[in-house]
């Protein structure tokens, strides 16, 4: 039962009610703040926040915000941040002209990853990935979710969702797996025998660990009947479709995972009215991922099109080694806003109340909610919220809190 009361808050930014789990078109350019205000934290969670004026409630401990504002940690609903070592060789490549395409049918791209993470020890696979958790949590991240997908067959699949587990485990971040074995067709087989191999070898024994399921559905990666029968599959364990869709081309990706009920379609670099139209009126939270785009030198998503639309949006880092190495949300942030034309306020709710959504944890996580998890960033004295998109490389962070303790704690 112990309690922390956090005083002398400049303002409190993403206050949500209880029980509104996602925000869709208009909605994202609107998040509840509070200004001089205190927030109460108890066994981990947000137990109440208000004003100065109100007089402070009696606590443990009290720290002071020192007039910086406190937020909701960022939710990465997109990552793959198990990989082994890095494919920094193909950085050259892209510098000198090859396109990520073509990185791939070389047999370079995720096959290479494959290989390395198949020579890799699942201790030191752990090792790597903690690194990569805890340096996304320093950057402002309290949930993030994790793929498989470098695997390409059963064992070394396993082998990744078992680093996921014990990195939900023994990390403070709150963590969701996804299965994803149709990342690319692993060598020697031919991609019907692969697509078998997904449906019959892996998801049986995958489905007990992971939380969900992705395909990439891509032009030269997974066709919509491929994707078709590997959610079927996965439907009969349970298992809820976070999909890769429109990264490389138009390729039906949405439209097959709204048709299975997708918790999310992810990455939507090329879309057309058609897209928008099947997301309408769905629980299926678009994604979008302005870290790949500015690495690969793609185009963004039409975030604002799909905003006007009335539908929601999430941003996420897609953290990988091949289109994204990097898992910073503030980045994201600030991408949404100087790339896509998203406000701060718009690209905000993005990377948290909607991230959490796309991950399946705005229950807990994603907003300034009394009963959700004390995952808070607590800033420095900032002007507004505007500044940290804006400067966009400048510290910001005073202290983070995870879980209801503070992090950096003695046991990480
Ligand atoms: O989301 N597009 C597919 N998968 C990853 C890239 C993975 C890789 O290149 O290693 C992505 O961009
Ligand atoms: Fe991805």
């Amino acid at each position: 039962m112990r309690s922390i009361l956090i005083s002398d808050i400049g303002s409190i930014v993403g206050i949500l009610p209880e029980g509104v789990n996602k925000k869709s078109g208009s909605e994202m350019s609107e998040t509840g703040i509070l200004e001089d205000a205190w927030l109460l934290v108890r066994d981990g969670k947000i137990v109440s926040f208000g004003t100065r004026y109100e007089g402070l409630p009696e606590a443990d401990e009290t720290i002071s915000a020192r007039g910086g504002m406190v937020l909701p940690s960022f939710c990465d609903s997109h990552t793959h941040l198990v990989y082994a070592g890095s494919r920094d060789g193909e950085f050259l490549d892209k510098i000198n002209g090859l396109s990520y395409e073509e990185i791939a049918s070389r047999g370079g791209g995720i096959l290479n990853s494959a290989d390395l993470l198949r020579r890799t020890s699942e201790e030191e696979l752990y090792c790597q990935a903690r690194e990569r958790v805890l340096e996304v949590i320093r950057k402002g991240t309290g949930a993030i979710e994790i793929k498989s997908g470098y695997g390409l067959e059963k064992d070394a699949e396993m082998k990744m969702l078992r680093v996921i587990d014990r990195l939900k485990r023994e990390t403070p971040a709150l963590i969701k797996s996804t299965f994803l074995g149709a990342h690319a067709v692993g060598r020697g087989r031919t991609k019907r025998e692969y697509v078998s191999d997904v449906c019959e070898k892996m998801l049986p024994e995958a489905s007990s660990m992971a939380d969900f399921v992705d395909v990439f559905c891509d032009e030269g990666f997974f066709t919509v009947e491929d994707t078709d029968r590997i959610l079927s599959e996965a439907e009969k364990y349970g298992l809820r479709a976070k999909i890769h869709a429109n990264e490389l081309a138009v390729s039906g990706g949405v439209q097959v995972g709204v048709k299975h009920g997708a918790l999310s379609v992810d990455h939507l670099e090329r879309t057309t009215e058609a897209e928008i139209d099947a997301l309408r009126g769905t629980e299926t939270m678009p994604t979008m991922l302005p870290g790949a785009s500015f690495f690969l030198n793609m185009p963004y998503g039409r975030a604002k099109e799909f905003i006007a639309a009335g539908l929601p949006l999430a941003l996420a880092s897609d953290y990988n080694p091949g289109s994204s190495p990097s898992g910073d949300m503030r980045f994201v942030w600030a991408l949404g806003c100087i790339k896509m034309r998203l406000t701060p306020v718009q690209a905000f709710n993005a990377i948290t109340i909607n991230s959490a959504y796309a991950m399946g944890v705005s229950d807990i996580v994603g907003s300034i909610t009394p009963g959700k998890i004390a995952n808070l960033i607590i800033t420095k004295p900032l002007r507004s919220l505007t500044e940290i998109p804006y400067l966009h490389h400048s510290p910001f962070i005073e202290k983070l809190m995870l879980r209801g303790e503070f992090f950096p704690s003695n046991r990480t």
